[in-house]
């Protein structure tokens, strides 16, 4: 088990997070995006949207470096003010499977739940191979609201399923 501290990042963590998100994007069939289109624009984007308008939440390892990242924020509009999406999870391979992504996403779900008692959904989206991510997002309460037939391009080729998630504020 890592010995990391789970926060808010920083403006200054840029630079981890590309690392972070270049990392994981080495393995393919996790995140949307090659390790050639992990760039400072897309990470710079992700990083000024979380923290002007979302949420970025870290898992920071003793030495500063970052075992795991989540960042999720509004789309902009005002009729989506109640939703949360553009959702991305990442945990560095070499942590992957330790409890550091259910640790940040609980974390999120925490602050989501407890402080933000306007936000009505939460949305994600998992290509249909990636079981596992799938599984994980329902043991977080989220459910599966369709599928999206021949989205997403596969590993060796072809196309398969965008399968699109949310988890909905219980009614009271
Ligand atoms: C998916 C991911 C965020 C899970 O974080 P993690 O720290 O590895 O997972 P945890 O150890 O907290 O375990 C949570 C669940 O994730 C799943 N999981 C574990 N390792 C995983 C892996 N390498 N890939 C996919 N899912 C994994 C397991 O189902 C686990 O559930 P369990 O606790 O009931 O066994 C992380 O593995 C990752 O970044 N994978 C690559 C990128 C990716 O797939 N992102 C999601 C795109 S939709």
């Amino acid at each position: 088990m890592p010995d990391y501290a789970i926060e808010p990042a920083r403006a200054d963590d840029a630079a981890a997070l590309l690392s972070l998100y270049r990392a994981v994007a080495a393995i393919e069939g996790g995140l949307a995006r090659g390790v050639d289109e992990i760039t400072p624009d897309y990470v710079g984007g992700f990083l000024s949207e979380a923290l002007a308008h979302g949420y970025s939440l870290v898992a920071r390892l003793a030495d500063g470096s970052l075992a795991g990242e989540i960042h999720t924020y509004p789309m902009g509009p005002k009729k989506f003010a109640h939703v949360l999406g553009e959702l991305t999870i990442a945990v560095h391979p070499a942590h992957q499977g330790a409890g550091v992504g259910r640790a940040l996403f609980r974390r999120l779900m925490d602050i989501v739940e407890h402080e933000r008692p306007d936000i009505l959904r939460v949305e994600l989206g998992a290509q249909e191979s990636n079981a596992r991510a799938i599984a994980f997002y329902e043991s977080l309460g989220f459910v599966v609201e369709g599928r999206m037939t021949g989205r997403v391009a596969s590993v060796g080729g072809g196309y398969e399923a965008d399968i699109p998630m949310a988890w909905l504020r219980p009614a009271r």
